[in-house]
């Protein structure tokens, strides 16, 4: 049940939108091949959807939640069941509200375990501990990005990260609450990372002890060792970690990863603490002040953010395609709308509204009706399917000087079409317009390889050699380097209607996005469900 529920946090009780009271949210553990059935009654004030972040929702894009997209929004006071079955993913995923700016406190972990008769691909760990990274405003969330909206300016920023929704020490008001890990020496413990944050990447460290990475976005990965974890908004990474120091207590670090150009910062970072069973993390008596990590990254070491995501790697050989039947590059990033009269335009130079693109279209969800019942009963006038293959002019995308032109994007509601089971290779390419900026672009419905990543302008005959046809890492959220590009390829499987967009919230909002059309296929097997009868309507 989405509801409004009291929370006391930096010192002050405020009201915020929960699920069942929770904040974050209960956690959903299933197991590989279980059909979900999950009703959401909403008994907020505010339009409301789940999304199950991360879920292939084969044939069931009516269960995959963003608003105006796969369904339209359940109204206060309203309910819709979202059924699903999980097929071929074990790991962590997490489920978040996918309307406005509801999923600041709307969110928790989706834990699949392999099912009853298998394992997993390493030694049973002795603990598993969901571990979500989080924001905390002091302002309602929907407030802060109405009044962005209405003045065409940046939000503001939040007042805390947050870890299991604590704050954690370092902040005022936070220590009792402080997020404990209890351990046992000499233990193995399985700890889930989500980045649950609106609108911040974060770096992940713990004192003195060793992550070995084994799964991200609930696909397993070759194990490997690390200090430092870097999570965009949208991403999970699993990691083992053996209890091998003296018994005492150690932080669990996080703080901003920040890669936009001039961006204010206030690198707070939120803690929670592993406490060995040693007596130490005892409520009587003083505690111990925790080992600080030596090695947590400063909030704009770009290379630090690299050299993590170059380490993932898939178990063993993929299938990838050298054919490609869709060749697609996409530019990402920002831009700016000029003002028009009687507007408010708190953008840059007072006479501008933040924008952001794709393509150089800015993403207008439709109001009337979702893209998927449009699609399904063949609805015209909510969509177009042209949206472009290629940018409309070749540019230096990572350069200083971009044509003003593509300053402002042209806003509209354009779908890509795909026929069903087409190669697509995409290339994502960050561009410098307005400033370069690390952005995690997040495809409903699929998983994709990432071929290769780098720095400056994708080029087409030098950078292919770089590709990994081999063991490419499988995920669902890529964080595109800024002022670089991702190159990713997916087998368009699963029929529907797909949204991709930026997960830092901010840039969905000014419309870094688009969606996929996937056609149905032959027979019954390969195509979209007929929709829930308690679908909600617009
Ligand atoms: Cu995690 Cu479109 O969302």
């Amino acid at each position: 049940m989405i509801q409004e529920t009291p929370v006391k946090r930096l010192c002050k009780t405020h009201n915020i939108i929960t699920v069942n009271g929770q904040y974050p949210g209960p956690t959903l553990e299933v197991r590989e091949g279980d059909t979900l059935v999950i009703n959401v009654v909403n008994r907020a004030q505010y339009n409301a959807t789940i999304h199950w972040h991360g879920i292939r929702q084969i044939r069931t894009g009516w269960a995959d939640g963003p608003e105006f997209v796969t369904q339209c929004p359940i109204r206060p006071g309203g309910s819709y069941k979202y059924r699903f079955t999980i097929q071929g993913q074990e790991g962590t995923l997490w489920w978040h509200a996918h309307s406005s700016w509801l999923r600041a406190t709307v969110y928790g972990a989706l834990i699949i375990r392999p099912r009853e008769n298998k394992t997993y691909p390493f030694a049973k760990p002795s603990r598993e501990v969901p571990v979500i990274l989080g924001e905390w405003w002091d302002a309602n969330p929907i407030d802060v990005i109405r009044e962005a909206q209405r003045t065409g300016g940046g939000p503001n920023v939040s007042d805390a990260f947050t870890i299991n929704g604590q704050p954690g020490d370092l902040y005022k008001c936070s220590n009792k609450e402080t997020t404990a890990i209890p351990v046992k020496a000499g233990e193995t413990a399985l700890l889930r990372f989500i980045n649950a944050a609106l609108n911040h990447e974060l770096f992940v460290t713990i004192a003195q002890h060793k992550m070995t990475v084994v799964a991200t976005d609930a696909s397993y990965t070759k194990p490997f060792t690390t200090s430092v974890l870097m999570l965009a908004p949208g991403q999970t990474t699993d990691v083992l970690v053996t209890m091998d120091q003296p018994p005492t207590r150690y932080y669990v670090a996080a703080r901003a990863y920040v890669s936009g150009q001039n961006v204010a910062f206030d690198n707070t970072t939120t803690t929670a603490v592993l406490e060995y069973d040693c007596g130490c993390a005892s409520d009587f008596g003083p505690k111990i002040q925790p080992a600080f990590p030596a090695a947590l990254p400063a909030f704009n070491d770009t290379s630090a953010a690299t050299a993590f995501a170059a380490g993932i790697r898939s178990p063993d050989r993929v299938k990838v395609h050298e054919n490609v039947d869709e060749y697609l590059f996409f530019t990402v990033g920002l831009g700016l709308f000029n003002c028009k009269p009687g507007q408010l335009c708190a953008g840059p130079n007072n006479n501008t509204r933040f924008a952001a693109s794709m393509n150089n279209v800015s993403f207008v969800f439709p109001q009337t009706d979702s893209l998927l019942h449009a699609h399904y009963y063949k609805i015209p006038g909510v969509f177009t399917t042209d949206f472009p293959a290629y940018p409309p002019v070749q540019f230096d995308y990572t350069g200083q000087n971009v044509s003003q032109a593509l300053w402002q994007p042209v806003p509209a509601t354009k779908l890509y079409p795909l026929r069903f089971g087409s190669v697509v290779q995409l290339v994502l390419q960050d561009t410098s317009i307005v400033t370069p900026e690390n952005h995690p672009i997040h495809i409903h419905g699929y998983d994709f390889f990432i071929l290769a990543e780098g720095f400056g302008n994708f080029d087409p005959k030098k950078d292919v050699e770089k590709f990994n046809y081999v063991d490419p890492p499988q995920r669902n959220t890529v964080a595109v380097p800024v002022n670089g590009w991702a190159v990713i390829q997916f087998v368009a499987d699963n029929p529907g209607v797909w949204l991709m967009h930026c997960h830092l919230d901010v840039h969905i909002t000014w419309g870094l996005a688009m969606a996929f059309l996937v056609e149905d296929g032959y027979g019954e097997l390969q195509s979209l469900e007929p929709p829930p009868v308690d679908l909600p309507m617009c």
